[in-house]
């Protein structure tokens, strides 16, 4: 056993001598209470640990030992559902335990170990098996939850039988005398492994129209929210849970506000799956880390979620993996880091503070799993950040925006404004436009990329002609400038600003979306033709058709939106022809 003992405390920073032997990133017992820890830095036998746990109360010369393994999660049925702190002990059972402040030193597997579930073998005795093939499922909710031959294990079923098991229990043995149990552990550091990563061509639908239509992510891509306070990161992650077309959600909750642990343990599992009406939590797993936890474990959170997407994305699940927000996580790792006395980088924030992040975002991916069958799955991450002050400049915005695809930019006038989903469409951008256009013109329509681009001109000729009209005064715009307002006007009201809270409009089909901005810019088009004729502008803009464009978000039936081309088309000619 290799045992050392404490020589310094400094906060979350523990420091212990006689350590020699130990390895980096082991994990270690520290003190009397065997509060959990992790070696992050040694020196000849000076050990440097991040210690998981409030240490207060820990005394120099108390022992602290070595596991001799890594930080590492469980990973089996039962972990949907669960709402775990940053290394993996279950939150619901730590609060019985402990109340709301949680005591130090409670130990709780991250899997029930009494539960018993049904596994039904797929494979059977003589088959060879290689890593990532999954020999039996077992019904997780709703979700088919695969037993797969873990990483770097491969050879032939020598017995497999299906039945109700406890997760340590074994079902299946390979002939070399691996015993393969309903779970498996894997180091939260480091990604599990997957045959091959592919290119991001197909889009992750979110039925939010700024999104999809406009800023698209695709599935194993990864966005960005930065917003400043009250901006609607959150309501943005939890429309995003509730609506992407994932079939796992993994969300970490990095707490600003929702001190109170309760907060956490009720909000979240009150929503409602809005497609199958049961609870989301039954298809997510939750990860807490709420601003009274201790830092070092909320540092540790966002690999502890990201291994638990790698697990489900191995079965050939797409995964959306929801940091809410990256912010809190950055600075836990810059209180680490002066704890540790390193050399501070931008505003204290440690001098790799970037490529962790990038080493994070790095995970996501769209990928052909390990194992024989090809299956396909997908990790999407969407981290929000919250700069201090809403100031885009500052390192976790910087660092976060070389890294992600799409960059969906939260606005704090929009926002005051009400115009929600506050995204700012002039600095907000998505780097996945070319690679998904193919499958939007192939599933969607042959014009898809023909709308947006043009959608998009118009909105940044409306920045330039309302700074002329803050100059000037609207009435020295000429007719056809006025006519392109009155179409952005409709673009950011009737197409861009969708409630996530209304029945019919927090879920918009693609289709609905495609028709939506097709009736709008037919109703552009129809207003340059009509003014080329000697139409005045305002007999246009009297047009009851004008209502009917106002009024598809609330239109459920899609083939209303279609034939009201034809309607605009109508009005439009009966104005010509009354001239
Ligand atoms: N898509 C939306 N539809 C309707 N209302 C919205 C939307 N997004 C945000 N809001 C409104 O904005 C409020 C604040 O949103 P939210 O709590 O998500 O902001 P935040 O950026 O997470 O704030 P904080 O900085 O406090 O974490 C919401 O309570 C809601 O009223
Ligand atoms: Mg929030």
């Amino acid at each position: 056993m290799l045992q050392g003992s404490i020589s310094r405390i400094s906060g979350p920073v523990v420091y212990a001598h006689q350590m020699r032997g130990s390895k980096l990133y082991d994990v270690v017992k520290v003190g009397d209470e065997e509060l959990n820890g992790e070696i992050i830095r040694l020196d000849a036998d000076e050990a440097v640990i991040q210690v998981y746990e409030d240490t207060s109360g820990l005394k120099v010369g108390e022992p602290v030992v070595s596991t001799e393994s890594p930080l590492s999660v469980e990973l089996g049925p039962g972990i949907i559902s669960s709402i775990y702190d940053g290394i993996q002990r279950p939150l619901p059972l730590l609060m019985e335990k402990s109340g709301d402040f949680i005591s130090r030193g409670i130990k709780l597997p991250g899997v029930d170990r009494k539960r018993q579930w049904v596994f039904t073998a797929t494979a059977s005795k003589g088959d060879p098996v290689v890593s990532g093939d999954v020999v039996g499922t077992v019904d997780e909710y709703h979700i088919t939850h695969k037993i797969m031959v873990p990483p770097h294990i491969s050879g032939t079923i020598d017995e497999i039988e299906s039945g109700t098991y406890a997760v340590e229990d074994t079902v299946c043995v390979l002939d070399n005398g691996t015993n393969i149990t309903l779970i498996q552990k894997w180091p939260v550091r480091i990604g599990r492994p997957y045959a091959q990563k592919l290119d991001p061509t197909l889009p992750l639908l979110t039925g939010q129209r700024v999104f999809d239509s406009i800023f698209p992510v695709t599935k194993g891509g990864t966005a960005m929210i930065p917003g400043g306070f009250g901006t609607g990161k959150t309501v943005s992650e939890q429309t995003l849970a509730k609506w992407a077309d994932a079939q796992i959600v993994v969300y970490i909750g990095c707490g600003e506000r929702g001190n109170e642990m309760t907060d956490v343990l009720t909000e979240f599992p009150a929503l409602v799956d809005p497609r199958t009406k049961q609870p989301l939590i039954q298809r997510t797993i939750m990860i807490a880390n709420t601003s009274n936890m201790p830092v070092a474990a909320r540092e540790a959170s966002i690999y502890t979620g990201i291994t638990m997407a790698e697990y489900y994305r191995d079965m050939g699940y797409d995964v959306a993996l929801m940091a809410d927000s990256t912010s809190r996580w950055g600075e836990a790792l810059r209180e680490v880091s002066g704890r540790l006395e390193e050399m501070p980088g931008e505003e204290g924030y440690p001098a790799y503070l970037a490529t962790r992040l990038a080493a994070f975002y790095e995970r996501a991916g769209r990928v052909v799993c390990s194992g024989s069958d090809g299956r396909t799955g997908s990790i999407t991450v969407v981290g929000a950040v919250s700069p201090p002050g809403g100031d885009f400049s500052e390192p976790i915005t910087q660092n976060t925006l070389r890294i992600a695809g799409a960059f969906w930019a939260l606005d704090t006038s929009l926002a005051y404004r009400r115009h929600f989903p506050a995204v700012n469409w002039i600095t907000s951008y998505s780097l996945y436009i070319d690679s998904v256009q193919d499958w939007f013109e192939e599933s969607i329509a042959h014009d898809w990329r023909e709308l947006r681009d043009q959608t998009m001109f118009l909105l940044q000729k409306e920045v330039e002609l309302q700074e002329i009209v803050q100059l000037v005064g609207p009435d020295a715009l000429p007719e056809g400038e006025k006519a392109i307002l009155e179409v952005t006007r409709m673009i950011r009201e009737d197409f861009l600003q969708q409630s996530a809270f209304d029945e019919i409009d927090s879920y918009c089909p693609l289709e609905k979306q495609y028709w939506m901005l097709k009736a709008i810019l037919t109703f552009n088009d129809a207003t340059i033709e009509a003014l080329s004729k000697g139409v005045a502008l305002q007999q246009m803009l009297d047009l009851p058709v004008k209502t009917d464009i106002a009024r598809m978000k609330e239109q459920k039936d899609v083939g209303t939106i279609e034939r009201l081309i034809e309607k605009i088309y109508g009005s439009f000619q009966s104005l010509e022809a009354a001239k």
